[in-house]
């Protein structure tokens, strides 16, 4: 990447200090980097003594068969007890853990002594279905409760669990079960999406015929809609769950014994299952949840939007969050369920303190417009967090002024499935932030951007984000696959782990992340990053949302093709387009303009809110479109093909 575009990229010259007040009683104040740098291991050792462990680990880090850690390999202790019976012991039994809210309305406030007792129920029924530490049980599951207590049930008698998201096919669900060697499955009738019961029965028995390694389906009654039911496989969890005794003594397993698996896509391939493993990733979550959020258990209200079905949901819902002891809210459904204003109505009817969402989502705000948020009370929001994907300076001002009032800290957090915690981001009582970058590693955390020689870049500089030094919560292995996690993570620079993001550093050593970096193109031989283009376009104030491809091109070798998302009074109009490129031109550079810019209306999304290039990509090189099963509306690539002849 060249320097003069990192320079156009960092224009957006506003930095934000944090609050007096957040910093004067931070939970992490700038000492815990220079600890953390004089002694990494130390460090995190001190943080595993947040956790309550049944045997203390004598040592921290077994790094004698690189790249396969052991944390804590000798400390024994429960997963489920620290996320929940310590906190009753410690008498913060009548504390709400969940604060559950029903797309329909509906809704109910879980304690951590309920969710004491249903865990322990549920784990009963896992016993009784003949579950025993060391299986594996999926879960296919909408967000309710039930999902993080069938979770949390399995943590606590040592089944690894695998969530597959709801959002998923019969096919894609099969593929899991069977790779993961799934004995029990757990589901409901249904859930509701858009106002509507939307089914997950089906597609669990179609999956269920097609392996054969199920004995039991475990099925929450959500929307009481019809299922079909088979005899002596399928159990009611109301019929076997209800009638458990609330009694069950939490069994200590090791530091690494599996806590769960969690399948990623990827680009290509089949899906990789990410391995993780118990106490060094209790460690890890719990501490940047208390540290990037800075989480007062007693008085915070925390929410965050994810799905439990990805990363986010099980490290900062699940595991994170109730280690930690936190009041959080869980929402089932859709952000326009049954009106664009319902998750600031979720904000003010629960006073959220700390709000956790995704770049896709805030641009989908912006679109949807300023006056929405702003019916609300907003005031109870004190801290702003960032995940998914890198956060363009427009959709991070916008965040900052529309919901946190220009006053809330916005975090930044990048990381991974594979981190299975965040890696790099700011601290809100210490980073001075800048719109658009992640900034800095957290304290324990070791992370540069490397050349293709793998050297490490100076200030200034791009390339490839690396890891250089293991971490608590880093990924075990791919489960059954040692070597495919060493060839994907490993061998690209020796010693170092790949993250596949394009990144760099500016002048005063701050990370800025670039995508992936299969989504770097290649224009007339310069780098250009598909994010520096989409944040530029973005910064235009007809431009919602943006989506940027390589297109191969006689001339260029690859030619910059731009879908856009118009504002809802914007006119598509040729002068617009014009205007755009320009835009481009004048904010990057003129090698940065787009070829082509097809205004559109909606852009092909995963459903974890990740826009698929590759079918863009298909689009703009006039190719047969590729696989669509994992986009959340695939009518929507037909509307874009439908716009092509009129922009080529
Ligand atoms: C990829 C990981 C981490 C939980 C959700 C995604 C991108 C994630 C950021 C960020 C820039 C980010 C990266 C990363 N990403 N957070 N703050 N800034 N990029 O988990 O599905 O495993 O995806 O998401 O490209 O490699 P995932």
């Amino acid at each position: 990447m060249s320097n003069e575009s990192l320079a156009n990229l960092l224009k957006e010259e506003r930095r934000f200090a944090p609050p007096a007040d957040l910093a004067a009683n931070a939970n992490v104040t700038a000492e815990a980097y220079e600890q953390a740098k004089a002694d990494r291991l130390g460090f995190w050792a001190e943080q595993a003594r947040r956790l309550t462990w049944a045997k203390e680990p004598s040592e921290t880090l077994n790094w004698s068969n690189p790249p396969f850690a052991k944390w804590f390999e000798d400390g024994k202790l429960n997963v489920a007890y620290n996320c929940v019976d310590r906190h009753v012991e410690d008498g913060h039994g009548d504390r709400v853990a969940i604060h559950f809210e029903g797309e329909p309305g509906d809704g109910r406030a879980i304690t951590y002594a309920e969710l004491k007792d249903e865990v322990s129920k549920a784990a009963n029924a896992l016993l009784e279905l003949g579950v025993q530490a060391g299986d594996r049980v999926a879960v296919y599951l909408p967000m309710i409760p039930e999902t993080a207590i069938a979770m949390l049930a399995c943590a606590r008698i040592g089944a690894a669990h695998s969530v597959v998201f709801g959002g998923f096919s019969a096919d894609a669900l099969a593929t899991r079960i069977k790779d993961a060697d799934a004995r029990v499955v757990i589901t409901s009738d249904g859930g509701y999406r858009r106002g509507k019961p939307s089914a997950l029965k089906p597609a669990v028995d179609d999956a269920v015929d097609r392996v054969d390694n199920v004995e039991h389906v475990l099925v929450v009654r959500r929307t009481g809609q019809e299922v079909a039911w088979t005899e002596g496989r399928d159990v009611w969890w109301h019929e076997i769950v209800e009638r458990q005794s609330a009694e069950h003594t939490p069994e200590a397993f090791d530091a690494e014994h599996p806590l769960f698996i969690l399948y990623t896509s990827g680009t290509t391939g089949k899906p990789k299952g990410i391995l993780h493993t118990s106490g060094g990733y209790l460690t890890q979550t719990s501490y940047t949840h208390h540290a990037v959020f800075d989480l007062k258990p007693e008085t915070d209200v925390y929410w965050c939007t994810a799905d439990v079905g990805w990363v986010t949901g099980h490290s900062y819902i699940v595991y994170g969050p109730l280690a930690n002891g936190a009041t959080q809210v869980m929402y089932e459904g859709t952000p326009d369920t049954p009106h664009q204003g319902r998750f600031w109505e979720i904000v003010q009817k629960y006073g959220v303190t700390i709000l956790y969402t995704a770049p896709t989502a805030i641009r989908t705000f912006m679109k949807w417009g300023d006056d929405i948020p702003a019916k609300f009370d907003l005031s109870s929001l004190r801290i702003l967090g960032s995940v998914g994907e890198p956060i363009n300076p427009e959709a991070w001002i916008w965040y900052r002024k529309h919901i946190g009032a220009d006053r809330t800290p916005i975090v930044d957090t990048w990381w991974q499935t594979e981190t299975g915690a965040m890696m790099i981001s700011p601290l809100p009582g210490v980073t001075e932030t800048k719109p658009g970058s992640a900034q800095t590693p957290l304290p324990g955390i070791s992370a540069t951007v490397v050349d293709d020689e793998a050297n490490e870049v100076s200030n200034g500089g791009g390339g490839y984000l690396v890891l250089t030094e293991p971490w608590p919560s880093m990924l075990r292995t791919i489960w059954g696959d040692d070597q495919r996690f060493i060839d994907t993570y490993w061998s690209r620079f020796e010693g170092k782990y790949f993250a596949g993001d394009g990144a760099k550093k500016d002048d005063d050593g701050d990370i800025w992340l670039l995508g992936r970096v299969d989504d770097v193109m290649l224009v007339s031989g310069h780098n250009i990053s598909t994010t520096e283009v989409e944040s530029a376009l973005v910064s235009h104030p007809s431009v919602a949302e943006a989506a940027v491809v390589g297109a191969a091109d006689e001339t260029t070798g690859q030619a910059i093709v731009a879908f856009v998302i118009l504002r809802g009074t914007a006119a598509e109009t040729e002068d617009l387009v014009t205007e755009l490129r320009n835009h481009v031109g004048t904010t990057l550079g003129p090698i940065a303009k787009p070829k082509r810019i097809l205004p559109v209306a909606e852009l092909p999304k995963t459903r974890s809110g990740k826009i698929m290039r590759r079918l863009l990509r298909d689009v703009a090189e006039n190719r047969q479109l590729g696989d669509v099963t994992t986009l959340t509306d695939s009518t929507v690539m037909d509307l874009i093909q439908a716009k092509l002849p009129a922009a080529a």
